[in-house]
């Protein structure tokens, strides 16, 4: 992999840190990019599913997940994770990374790693061809393309240093703070950088000096390299090696900070971990000697390197191998953003005409289209399109359902509303505050358990036991008037569609073995139209290819409750334009279909 990022690169993110995500998306927005660089979150904590942030002035979701696995299950195209874990949890998020695959860099920002464990994080990482940059580090950019969390600083100091599009130079160094001020000499004495690393403070740290400087040798867009080194350890002689041995041809500018440690009595570490010079070989000075030897571009102090790196970046430019850089168009991020009170995932009226789940209401309305009421709902409820015989199936549950008469217990309230003169809405809504467990309302519980009783492989007669520990009746099971002897016929139309026109009802076949054993008991404890319609529902996500933790989410949220409500509003409306239409006067029920039974209550 000669680059490390391009445009579409994408990341997961661990661990909900907002503002450093909300940097990189203001990244994106200024440079352009078409999809955000963050694809999701590992939040283990969190209890949403997605954290909003700004895109320019708008606003866009990102995804959460409880872990890694999942959200590398759900964006299988993002192959960085950033990982912004506790120093405590750091080593695990990376193992698991590894062991989970996919992933071809990984950023430790945690610093303080016990050094056996970085060690050995390091060695999996490099067996499994891994880049890890880091521990300890603010991270790598590609300028114009991707940028690890908050490398580079404010937006505002991006452009300044010119990181929001590529220029020539390979940029390594140990600390992030030396890159940011590193990224603007640069730009202020040649043309911005190309790739840069901030490897890490950490004694052991994943990619070293040397695998970033091979990759930027391979990395066409990079024509010279910078290395800011650092007093102590040795990494520094592998570049040497490189160099003397023609691994690197492009020509290098390197400075060791910490020349300044010799005046200092021996073994004085600076800022980072790594920073102590244990032997000769490890100061800066000697490695800025060994350096210049091999003809790596040494400068005579630090404040000298501006002027090396303008003279190494002009003599590439008369030899006209470095061209002149078009300046790309970038957006401005806004200052005053307002964050939206609603979303909406389904439908959306802004254009010239509303869409439902992208598709204009035009395309689906009219009997020329060949969509139906199934095809609506499958859009608004689930935000796909289904098959014909899954939108056919849809269209019989709710027809099946839109009524059963006056006598049943919804029709019967909208009935006494609707004559005591309150509205359609208000007659409607009585009679559908009445679906309840008994009535209408068992199909979500009717596809809990028995999908549990099937995951289980509980027998009919453990079930019924298991429900009867639950205290509840069976859900999807009994009918006051329908029995063996009186069949319910609609529950009969709906096996029949489903054995003619479902790929398999494994299901279904499970619930008639259980229906066989409450039958025997008594007559009238049928699979009831609740319950075959939460059953086949189940039957039909699976054959559909839903997850069965998003079936699950399905029954948890009332979907499956939802297709009786649609159906029964049909026949409640009917009912009160019945009433109206027939002018009936307030209804009072008979006092002789009471039994009263009130006593002279007792003084306390
Ligand atoms: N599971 C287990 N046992 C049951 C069930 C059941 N679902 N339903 C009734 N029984 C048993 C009762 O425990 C009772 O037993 P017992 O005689 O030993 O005491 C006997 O059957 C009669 O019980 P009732 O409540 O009198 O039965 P009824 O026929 O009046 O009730 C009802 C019908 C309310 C539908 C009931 O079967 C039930 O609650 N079912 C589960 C809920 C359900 O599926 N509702 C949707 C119905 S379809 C629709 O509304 C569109
Ligand atoms: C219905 O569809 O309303 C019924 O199955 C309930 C009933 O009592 O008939």
């Amino acid at each position: 992999m000669a680059q490390l990022f391009t445009k579409d690169t994408q990341a997961i993110f661990w661990n909900n840190n907002t503002t450093a995500i909300q940097r990189m998306l203001d990244y994106d927005y200024t440079i352009q990019r078409k999809t955000p660089s963050v694809a999701a979150i590992v939040a283990p904590t969190g209890g949403s599913k997605f954290e909003k942030f700004f895109w320019g002035a708008d606003e866009i979701m990102i995804p959460l997940y409880k872990n890694t696995e999942e959200a590398k299950a759900a964006q299988p195209q993002a192959d960085v994770l950033l990982n912004f874990a506790s120093f405590r949890t750091a080593y695990d998020v990376t193992m698991e990374a590894l062991s989970i695959g996919g992933f071809n860099t990984i950023m430790i920002t945690a610093e303080g790693i016990p050094e056996r464990l970085a060690r050995k994080m390091n060695a999996v990482a490099k067996e499994k061809n891994v880049t890890v940059i880091g521990p300890a580090t603010v991270g790598a950019i590609a300028p114009g393309a991707f940028k690890i969390a908050n490398i580079g600083g404010t937006i505002e100091n991006i452009i300044s240093s010119k990181l929001h599009r590529a220029g020539s130079c390979g940029l390594v160094t140990r600390s992030g703070g030396l890159f940011n001020e590193l990224s603007n000499i640069i730009a202020i004495n040649a043309d911005g950088i190309a790739e840069g690393v901030a490897i890490g403070g950490d004694r052991f740290v994943g990619s070293v000096f040397i695998d970033n400087l091979l990759r930027m040798q391979e990395n066409p867009e990079v024509k010279y390299m910078l290395l800011l080194g650092e007093v102590g350890g040795t990494e520094e002689y592998k570049v040497i090696e490189a160099v003397k041995s023609g691994k690197i041809t492009k020509p290098i500018i390197a400075w060791c900070i910490g020349t300044i440690a010799k005046y200092y009595d021996s073994g004085v570490q600076f800022g980072h971990a790594g920073a102590s010079a244990n032997a000769e070989a490890e100061t800066a000075e000697a490695k800025n000697k060994a350096m210049a030897e091999v003809g790596i571009f040494v400068p005579e102090s630090f404040n000298d390197l501006p002027n090396k790196i303008a003279e190494v970046y002009n003599d590439l430019k008369t030899k006209g191998m470095i061209g002149d850089i078009v300046e790309p168009q970038t957006n401005t991020v806004p200052k005053v953003r307002k964050n939206k009170q609603f979303i909406c995932t389904i439908s959306d009226d802004r254009g010239d005409e509303a869409t439902y789940a992208g598709f204009p209401i035009s395309s689906l309305a009219t009997p020329d289209t060949g969509k139906g009421i199934g095809d609506v709902i499958s859009l608004l409820w689930f935000k796909k399109q289904y098959p014909k015989w899954a939108t056919d199936f849809i269209e019989t549950v709710i027809k099946t359902v839109a009524d059963h008469g006056p006598a049943v217990s919804g029709a019967h309230n909208a009935k006494v509303t609707a004559r005591a003169g309150k509205s359609v809405v208000e007659a409607l809504v009585t009679g559908l505050l009445t679906i309840g467990p008994r009535f209408g309302g068992a199909i979500d519980g009717a596809a809990k358990y028995f999908k549990y009783a099937d995951d289980n492989k509980l027998t009919p007669a453990e079930f019924l036991n298991y429900m009867k520990n639950e205290g509840v009746p069976i859900p999807g099971i009994g009918h006051r008037i329908k029995s063996l002897k009186n069949p319910d016929l609609r529950v009969e139309g709906l096996k029949r569609f489903a054995n003619e026109y479902f790929p398999a009802t494994p299901l279904l076949d499970y619930a008639l073995t259980v229906e066989q054993l409450t039958t025997s008991k008594k007559e009238n404890l049928i699979l009831n139209v609740d319950g075959t319609i939460g059953i086949l529902m189940v039957d039909m996500w699976r054959a559909l290819g839903y997850s069965e933790e998003e079936i699950n989410e399905f029954i948890e949220s009332g979907t499956l409750n939802a297709f009786f409500i649609v159906g029964r509003s049909i026949g409640f409306i009917g009912h009160v334009l019945d009433e109206k239409r027939l002018a009936m006067p307030m209804y009072r029920h008979p006092m002789d279909d009471i039994l009263y039974d009130v006593k002279m209550a007792e003084k306390i």
